[in-house]
């Protein structure tokens, strides 16, 4: 699979308003200032596709990328940003869990989580909710580039762990936008989901 020819195809306000449910589509998810944005570029190697920002909550549609005819990426809104409405917080809550039970193109979930806070209590709702839709999951652990190696790989180790809860399949990577650090394996995994 070719990741550098994704190109912005539409900005959705909300999941109705996605493009038709066909094809193949992979969605990042995470809380604001994951690293989703940041993931998206560093994968499909374009700076700017994906808009990035210091300031958490910045990526308020859900941004839309082809890569090839009927093969999608979707940039997700964050979720858990504190600034924004309890009541808003829900609908998106809920409108996320919809779109994962229902969206039949949807072949794979990438969940981003930073590496020195991982599996806060929304996140593990997500990891549920994708493990309930049998959606095959690869958690990244974003900012890895902030651990030194050692710590790195036993936050990796422990993650592992701590998601057999959820069954299903779930895989867990370390990952950073930075230094292009686990680039080739969170490759390898969607290319994998791209190609059933
Ligand atoms: P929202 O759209 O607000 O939900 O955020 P997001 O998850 O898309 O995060 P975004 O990619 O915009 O990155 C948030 C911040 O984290 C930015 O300041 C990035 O520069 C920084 N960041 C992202 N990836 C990395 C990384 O691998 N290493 C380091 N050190 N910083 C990163
Ligand atoms: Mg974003």
């Amino acid at each position: 699979i070719n990741f550098n020819t994704a190109r912005f195809i539409t900005s959705a306000p909300d999941i109705n308003q996605m493009p038709a449910d066909s094809g193949i589509e992979i969605a990042f998810a995470g809380r604001s200032n994951a690293g989703k944005s940041s993931a998206l570029n560093t994968i499909t190697q374009q700076k700017s596709l994906a808009r990035t920002s210091k300031t958490p909550g910045r990526t308020q549609l859900i941004n839309v990328f082809e890569l090839s005819e009927g093969k999608r990426l979707i940039d997700l809104p964050g979720y858990g940003y504190a600034k924004v409405p309890e009541e808003m917080k829900l609908k998106w809550q809920q409108a996320l869990s919809v779109y994962l039970q229902q969206r039949e193109s949807l072949k794979g979930l990438v969940v981003l989580m930073d590496i020195r806070h991982p599996l806060k209590d929304i996140d593990q709702q997500l990891l549920q909710w994708a493990s309930e839709s049998r959606l095959p999951v690869l958690a990244l652990l974003t900012k890895c580039d902030k651990l030194k190696p050692g710590p790195r790989k036993s936050e990796v180790l422990r993650v592992r762990e701590a998601v057999t809860v959820f069954g299903g399949d779930i895989r867990v990577e370390s990952f950073s936008s930075l230094k292009g650090l686990g680039l080739d394996r969170a490759r390898e995994i969607l290319s994998e989901w791209l190609l059933q």
